[in-house]
């Protein structure tokens, strides 16, 4: 959707991150998107320690992904997930090449952990 469908499509793999959040009798399941949250975080993990690299997506057509994954209510498509090897920075266009090369800034820890005396 966007600008992602600028580079997204030459990713080797788009994985689609689905939480289910009820269980086939209607039971919901409140940690659905903590459990998907910790696969997709793992599957970050091996994948830098596979030298590849992953690009995590919010932005994507949801209604869309619905009947061609023919996922039905209590399955929720979270995130799109574009998994393969460092593309070469010169093939995105701009302002995605900008982006891509710009220093990376991180959050500092006193602004993540809320720590008590
Ligand atoms: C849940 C989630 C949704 C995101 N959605 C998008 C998106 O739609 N498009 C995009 O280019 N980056 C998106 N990002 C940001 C990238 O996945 C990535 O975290 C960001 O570009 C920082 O990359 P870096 O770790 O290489 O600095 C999203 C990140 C998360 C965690």
């Amino acid at each position: 959707m966007g600008f992602n469908q600028a580079w997204a499509g030459n990713a080797a793999v788009l994985i689609v991150a689905v939480a289910e959040t009820a269980t086939e009798d209607g039971t919901p399941v409140h940690y659905a998107n903590y459990d998907l949250g910790q696969a997709v975080a793992h599957l970050s993990v091996q994948a830098h320690h596979d030298g590849l690299v992953v690009h995590q997506m919010g932005g994507f057509d949801r209604e869309a992904i619905r009947p061609l994954l023919g996922l039905d209510e209590r399955f929720a498509p979270v995130s799109v997930i574009a998994l393969g090897e460092l593309g070469d920075v010169d093939a995105l266009p701009e302002p995605l090449a900008q982006r891509e090369v710009a220093p990376r800034v991180r959050r500092s820890i006193d602004e993540t952990v809320l720590l008590s005396a």
